[in-house]
């Protein structure tokens, strides 16, 4: 029997594809008995005049029958003699571009429906381009309805070839064009009468037959991403994960990464059964010879050459309902590593209808974008065309933790190699204790006039007179001088942010306590500041403000000047502020004064002055 064949359906919403499986399945008996009288029930009520609805079969979503759309992902399983198959239907709903794509990461075959009397639609190129970007390598195009169009050999080949030009951009492993009616069966299971003139295998028979394993060479090195440590006590430490290629033996040499060290291993595990080898494939637990730094999201290795790297170029899908733009962070997931990562840059997006490269300022819902990455950390990958599993990354959204994009590592930038950090011998250690105090970032954000700015600086104060090393930075200050060429749009705001929690960064270094009024509107911009200051040293602290008494108070006449639409994107007025989920300390000016405030904050910080 053949291995196991997962693949996914995709095609615009009235292209056929509930109805193809369920026929197909229909056709080689593989439904119940049970289910048959259901469907030809079910289908007396249904839209085809009493004739068996086949996609009633699929459908098993009530949502999907009201509708007359798939909304989720579907997965079935059947076998035939030949061999078994997960069938995952994905929506045609251009909403629904995610589950496709989740369907895809899934899958090793594509079966994509054309509409014979529409042909090629602006939905086919998008769908075979998730598919090629998910790293789909097998592609079948089912021209479906060809009942409809009289089974008519000419339209077909026009078809055909317009198929065959789309899939010139693509690296397809292999592609079969087949011409099928979903509703009357022709070319599912059995030859067509009515398509005689076509030769080629039917539909069932070519998943049956056709060949997706991995062209892996038997001799390709070893690797393992670590998914975790496993320390039951002080005696043990063993690395645990799946081998994703390659063998190892008792006595073989690995290498670790991203720490460059190496070591022997000492025992395997494969499941709790010791071992003297393992392969690609198996889940096993590593012990070595020697302590080494390893922890989740590194990678073992032999003999294969893996990159590491924080800058990267990458493709994307973009999924989320906000749009991308430059500067936002996220957490990036790839192989078993998860760490925050920027999208620095937008190269262009990708017009899913021509192919063409679009310069964009941002990219929204369902665009394809080719985009520089970098990573908070340096991180362990491969390029996606030798390596899907090291290559391919989801995007995080740091606040909802909604998956927002999905993409792969074309390759590492070239600057990345050629910045190498020197260690400095005196180091933030040295200079705070010389200084002798405890570096740390004290983060103000709230609206303007919130009284971020009165508070800091009454808290500096009582620092400084406590012999406190301090440093300010203010966000009006700081915009006459270091970001004088940002204004207030969001791409302008999260650069802002970043340069100054970089810049806090390197005063915490220099051994200082850092104090920043910025309104630090967006709370992803701020959870990035924790991540790059560090989170034992980042104080978020949130001046409630109500927007009502910021606005009575109106010190600098600001917002006025936006009430009469003088300021374009006045946070609070027609800009958004996003309220801190869990701040160290919450501080509302209408009932706390300035001095209460102040012993606040000293308590807050006590342990480290
Ligand atoms: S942030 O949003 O990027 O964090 P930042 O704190 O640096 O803003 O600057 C805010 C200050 O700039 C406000 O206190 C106000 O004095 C001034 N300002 C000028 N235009 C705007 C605007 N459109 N929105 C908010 N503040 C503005």
């Amino acid at each position: 029997m053949n291995s196991m064949l997962k693949f996914i359906t995709c095609g615009s919403v009235d292209d056929g594809k509930s109805t193809l499986i369920g026929h197909m399945l229909y056709d080689a008996k593989l439904i119940f008995a049970d289910q048959e009288k259901a469907l030809l029930l079910d289908s007396r009520v249904g839209s085809r005049n009493g004739m068996i609805d086949y996609s009633l079969l699929l459908d098993g979503l009530m949502s999907e029958r009201e509708q007359g759309i798939t909304i989720d992902v579907a997965y079935r399983f059947f076998t035939t003699d030949k061999r078994s198959f997960i069938v995952a239907d994905t929506p045609g709903h251009e909403e629904y571009t995610r589950n496709m794509a989740v369907g895809a990461s899934f899958a090793d075959l594509a079966v994509i429906l054309v509409d014979a009397t529409k042909g090629v639609l602006i939905q086919t190129k998008r769908h075979t381009r998730i598919c090629a970007l998910m790293g789909i390598r097998h592609i079948v195009f089912a021209v479906n309805k060809m009942d409809i169009i009289e089974y008519d050999k000419r339209r077909f080949e026009e078809i055909e070839l317009q198929i065959k030009k789309l899939a010139l951009e693509f690296d397809f492993q292999s592609m079969y064009i087949i011409p099928v009616s979903a509703t009357e069966g022709d070319m599912l299971t059995d030859s067509s009468t009515n398509m005689s003139w076509f030769k080629g295998e039917t539909l069932l028979s070519y998943l049956e037959n056709v060949d997706v394993t991995e062209k892996i060479d038997e001799n390709s090195g070893f690797y393992m991403p670590v998914q975790r440590v496993c320390r039951p006590d002080r005696t043990f430490r063993g690395f645990q994960g799946q081998i994703e290629s390659g063998k190892i033996s008792v006595g073989d040499e690995i290498g670790v990464l991203p720490s460059g060290e190496n070591a022997k291993i000492a025992s395997l595990l494969a499941g709790d059964k010791e071992v003297d080898k393992a392969s690609r494939g198996q889940a096993v637990t590593i012990c070595l010879d020697r302590e080494v730094d390893v922890s989740r999201g590194c990678v073992l290795y032999k003999d294969v050459s893996l990159a590491v790297g924080s800058l990267f170029d990458v493709s994307l899908l973009w999924m989320d309902d906000d749009k991308l733009i430059e500067g936002k962070n996220y957490y990036l997931k790839l192989g078993t590593k998860i760490v925050p990562a920027t999208v620095m840059k937008i190269k262009y997006k990708i017009d899913v209808n021509s192919g063409e490269h679009i310069p964009a300022e941002g990219i929204f819902k369902n665009e394809i974008a080719r985009c520089e990455i970098s990573t908070g950390a340096p991180i362990v990958f491969d390029k996606f065309k030798t390596n899907k599993e090291l290559g391919s990354f989801i995007l995080v959204d740091r606040v909802t933790n909604m998956t927002s994009a999905c993409g792969i590592v074309r390759h590492k930038l070239r600057r990345d190699d050629n910045i190498i950090a020197y260690d400095m011998d005196i180091t933030r250690e040295s200079r705070s204790a010389q200084m002798g105090q405890q570096p740390f970032t004290l983060w103000f954000t709230g609206l303007s006039g919130s009284g971020k700015s009165t508070i800091a600086n009454a808290v500096e104060k009582r620092l400084f007179s406590m012999n406190k090393y301090t440093m300010s930075l203010d966000g009006d200050n700081i915009r006459k001088g270091l970001n004088k060429n940002l204004g207030f749009k969001e791409k302008d705001r999260i650069e802002n942010i970043r340069r100054i929690a970089e810049v806090s960064k390197l005063m915490n270094d220099a051994g200082l306590i850092v104090l920043t009024s910025f309104i630090s509107p967006y709370a992803a911009d701020r959870e990035n500041a924790k991540a790059i200051i560090g989170n034992d040293n980042f104080y978020e602290i949130y001046i409630s403000t109500s927007l009502e008494e910021c606005e009575r108070r109106d010190v600098k006449g600001l917002y006025k000047k936006a009430r009469n639409g003088e300021i374009p994107n006045f946070t609070g007025v027609s800009s958004e502020y996003e309220i801190p989920d869990a701040p160290a300390l919450v501080i509302d000016t209408e009932s706390i004064d300035v001095d209460k405030a102040c012993e606040m904050i000293i308590d807050l910080i006590k342990d480290k002055l």
